[in-house]
């Protein structure tokens, strides 16, 4: 392939010989070990989708929102083996960036890299936010008051007012200070949590560690709690009607669930920092989504079980559920869990930003100062600051759900590129597979999917068929809105062609459902999801072209 081409690829020996992207020699310390690594993964996903994005999802799918978790479930689960073989071949940091190199060359490489930007820094504006509430309740429970013009975000206040709802955005709109003909209105402490996170992954890896270890620790046994109080408030008459809403309510949860999940793949960041990357990344990617999986199933069942799901439409619903129930001491208890929970999940975000910026500055991708180490500190310090900046501006004029569908549709975009690329890496010789065992080194089992996977999915079109007569004419009616139902023609379309390629190509199993359970998922974003997300790939496109690809260290 030529050197110039857009699709030229980086070599996985030619990365593991200059040991760990030519950078070692950096110095970010080897310090992690697998139970670092699954603390990490556990500190990134218990979050703002648990403690804030699951309530919108329950109020929009009822219980059957418990379906729409294991779907997600199943989704990263197939993703985080593709993660980690790829982590197992290629152990330095750069999360699907560095893996998409290696398989689809620089172009898609770039893509990835750019949308990785959506799930790591836009996914924390959304956990800022989330924080920010919850911190604000502690607040108000030590009788300290903050305006409201300092606790909600200026696009929120003015939703408020324009369609006259909203206690707090019409309070905040009234009684803002002006500037000029500006009114000014921003959430003070989702300002002021970045500023503080900004400052602790500058200031080291081990530092942060420790800080979220500790953390990690704390909010599990809290979630444990919330389970174990809640569990006595269940009345079982709230599990009916199952699915409200029907199946387009559940699917109506899909941002919200899915960004509950987000962060297991954050662990892959920290290759270089691993002390066993190969053997140990894979596994803290699965402990910690194994984990989560399990709690997730668990709590979405207690809270739709203890009040009906149309109370649960809140920001803060896993204390509204014991506000509603008159436990009060748990209300305070949940209220500090949340703020510990998404402090943790911010700084696992944050330091991952940095180390992916880092890696594609080393490739030439990115300017080099994004690559600088901090002498001291032993951090990509001035990356980390722009990680804070980016995190930092867009909380003065976003709101909360335009961030979470937008962190949700760049990660799964992500992980689908993610799956695919493991589907076309090249096969590795008895040698290496030998090599890999001996060494305790994962690898993804492979299936043949030549008969199974076609059979899967005339099978679940049969099902469809049989249990919903009208579903598939339905699809091609595009009266009224069609945007869900171009997206599953679509998805359709590409289940016959996957069929067809894996009958030819033997494709392997798990890595295939990986792709097509990430794209099913895809279906459920909505018209201006998909426009937001086309806008950013342009940029990023045109930042390419008139960066990257100029200054690439593949150029010869
Ligand atoms: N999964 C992370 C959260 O829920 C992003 O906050």
């Amino acid at each position: 392939m030529s050197q110039n081409s857009l699709f030229r690829k980086k070599k996985i020996n030619t990365i593991i010989q200059q040991g760990g992207d030519g950078e070692e020699h950096t110095g970010l310390h080897k310090v992690l070990t697998v139970r670092d690594l699954t603390f990490f993964g556990i500190a990134a996903i218990i979050g703002g989708g648990t403690f804030s994005a699951i309530g919108n999802a329950c109020f929009s799918g009822g219980p059957g929102v418990v379906i729409l978790y294991i779907i997600c479930a199943i989704a990263c689960g197939f993703t985080a083996m593709c993660y980690a073989e790829f982590a197992s071949r290629v152990p330095v940091s750069g999360s699907a960036y560095t893996y998409a190199y290696v398989s689809f060359g620089e172009l898609f490489a770039w893509i990835i890299g750019w949308a990785l930007i959506m799930e790591y820094s836009i996914g924390n504006i959304y956990v800022a936010f989330s924080w920010s509430g919850y911190f604000t309740n502690l607040l108000e429970s030590f009788h300290i008051h903050l305006p409201e013009w300092l606790t909600i975000n200026y696009q929120s206040a003015h939703d408020a007012i324009i369609d006259g709802k909203g206690d707090e955005g019409i309070a905040a709109w009234n009684n803002a200070p002006m500037l000029g003909s500006l009114r000014i209105i921003f959430d003070l402490p989702a300002v002021l949590i970045n500023v503080l996170i900004t400052y602790l992954v500058y200031r080291g890896t081990k530092e942060s560690r420790n800080f979220s270890n500790a953390m990690v620790m704390i909010k599990l046994l809290i979630v444990l709690l919330v389970i174990a109080v809640g569990i006595f408030y269940v009345d079982i008459d709230n599990w009916t009607p199952f699915m409200p809403n029907g199946f387009g309510g559940v699917m109506g949860g899909v941002s919200a669930v899915f960004f509950a999940y987000i962060g297991f793949d954050a662990v892959s960041t920290l290759a270089e920092e691993s002390q066993n990357p190969q053997r140990d990344l894979p596994r803290g990617m699965i402990w910690s989504l194994v984990i989560c999986t399990i709690l997730y199933i668990v709590l979405a069942l207690i809270l739709t079980g203890m009040v009906s799901y149309t109370q649960l439409g809140v920001s803060d619903p896993l204390a509204e559920i014991f506000a509603l129930k008159g436990v009060k001491w748990m209300l305070f208890i949940v209220s500090i869990a949340a703020v510990v929970a998404m402090t943790s999940v911010m700084l696992v975000f944050q330091l991952g930003q940095p180390r992916i910026w880092m890696t594609m500055s080393r490739d030439g991708l990115m300017p080099k100062k994004f690559s600088g180490i901090h002498p001291k500190y032993k951090t990509p310090g001035f990356a980390t600051i722009v990680t804070g900046i980016v995190v930092g501006l867009p909380i003065f004029f976003t709101d909360e759900n335009f961030v979470l569908d937008f962190t949700s549709i760049g990660t799964l975009f992500a992980f689908v590129l993610v799956c695919g690329g493991v589907l076309i890496l090249s096969p590795q010789s008895q040698e290496e597979l030998a090599e890999r065992a001996t060494r305790g080194k994962f690898r993804i089992p492979y299936v043949n999917s030549k008969f199974i996977f076609p059979a899967l999915v005339v099978l679940s079109a049969g099902i469809i068929q049989y249990f919903f007569p009208d579903y598939f004419s339905g699809i091609v009616d595009f009266s009224g809105d069609a945007t869900n139902h171009i997206s599953m023609v679509i998805f359709f379309i590409l289940c016959i062609v996957m069929s067809v390629l894996a009958f030819l190509k033997n494709l392997s199993l798990i890595p295939l459902l990986g792709l097509i359970s990430c794209c099913y998922l895809l279906t459920g974003m909505a018209l201006s999801n998909w426009k937001w997300f086309g806008v950013w790939l342009v940029i990023g496109l045109v930042f390419y072209f008139c960066y990257g690809k100029k200054n690439s260290k593949l150029n010869v």
